[in-house]
């Protein structure tokens, strides 16, 4: 209401018709109610000044007033109607019994929850992470892991190529050099990623995970690899997994061995998932190759170092009993939600 001392009754009827249209709950015209036409609501105060007007028009104020106090009393009560009218009908639109919908929870792929925890045992040993391209030059990818074009090696990986010298990754030991590259030694790194070879059935797809290794150092010896990669066996299964390591060959690493661990399903006795020889085949590594180091322009008289690499879907296989690869890529839910 305006603050002027006696607004008109033009004004109180302006105003109030003006405020019943913008109500919104009940509770509102109420409100309005009381100070248009309560005790001391403004028509009741109106009515009350009318003694002090000359006789000859208090007549007309007084019939005007109780005209215009019809006129609120009507639009006050259609305000009220239409809300309690629309209030109804939202009522009726919800069904308080229907049960809820229930929120869908996500969960971590199990290569990915194994390739974090091969990453986290790493770290806690001071290795850090690096990511490099999964298109990769010849270069990279070979012939500066010390695959020389035509060597006969080359056939140990089924490559996709992109051109003659660009290729789809074939392991994650590109991230090696790339990383000395970069870097003076000391080197303490881990390279997680996707890889691609040509090759599919129950224990292979043509897209898997790796998670190469590599410390370079003065005076790291086969002794610092084989301490290392025991305690990364111990931490990933359990301490009573025993190793073996096993003389392999790979171009970048002289010696190369092959680690296998004891059966995780049968303990040694022989199974169908170690080929009843009681030994798994978890990783390649070995004494990076002079060559490789050469490569990238380190010092071979001062620093040495190990390099090993593993297939992280495959572990996870071991992790979760899991005989068929390619259920990991299926996306399947009622398998992929297990692996919380
Ligand atoms: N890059 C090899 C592969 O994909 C695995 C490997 C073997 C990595 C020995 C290494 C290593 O770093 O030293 O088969």
């Amino acid at each position: 209401m305006s603050k002027t001392a006696n607004p008109t009754i033009e004004q109180i009827r302006e105003e109030a018709l003006a405020a019943a249209k913008s109500v919104s709950t009940t509770a509102d015209i109420e409100t309005l109610s009381i100070r248009y036409l309560g005790r001391k609501g403004a028509i009741t105060q109106f009515l009350r000044n009318i003694a002090s007007l000359p006789p000859e028009a208090r007549p007309a104020a007084g019939k005007k007033a109780n005209e215009v106090k019809a006129i609120l009393e009507a639009a006050f009560a259609e305000a009220a109607d239409l809300l309690n009218r629309s209030e109804t009908a939202f009522e009726a639109s919800i069904d308080v019994s229907l049960p809820g919908r229930p929120v869908a929870r996500g969960a971590l792929h199990p290569v990915t929850l194994i390739m974090r925890r091969i990453c986290d045992i790493f770290a806690r040993l001071g290795f850090s992470v690096a990511e490099g391209p999964e298109i990769e030059t010849d270069y990279y990818n070979f012939e500066a892991l010390n695959f020389p074009r035509e060597h006969p090696a080359r056939d140990m990986q089924d490559t996709f190529f992109v051109s003659d010298d660009i290729v789809l990754r074939t392991h994650t030991s590109p991230l090696q050099v790339r990383v000395m590259e970069k870097q003076a030694p000391p080197v303490r790194i881990v390279a997680p990623g996707k890889v691609f070879r040509c090759d599919s059935d129950l224990t292979h797809t043509p897209m898997f995970h790796q998670v190469e290794g590599l410390m370079v150092d003065k005076g790291i010896s086969f002794g610092d690899l084989k301490g290392i990669l025991t305690a990364f066996v111990h931490q990933m299964f359990d301490e009573q997994t025993s190793l073996r390591f096993r003389p392999s060959f790979f171009p970048f690493t002289e010696p190369s061995a092959e680690v296998d661990i004891r059966c995780v399903m049968c303990r040694g006795d022989g199974c169908r998932v170690c080929s009843h020889t009681g030994w798994l085949e978890v990783l390649g590594s070995g004494m990076v190759h002079p060559a490789v180091l050469e490569n990238v322009g380190y010092d071979t008289q001062q620093y040495t170092g190990f390099a090993f690499g593993m297939g992280v879907d495959r572990i996870a296989m071991l992790k979760y009993g899991i005989d068929d690869i390619r259920k990991f890529f299926e996306n399947d839910l009622r398998f992929l939600t297990q692996f919380e």
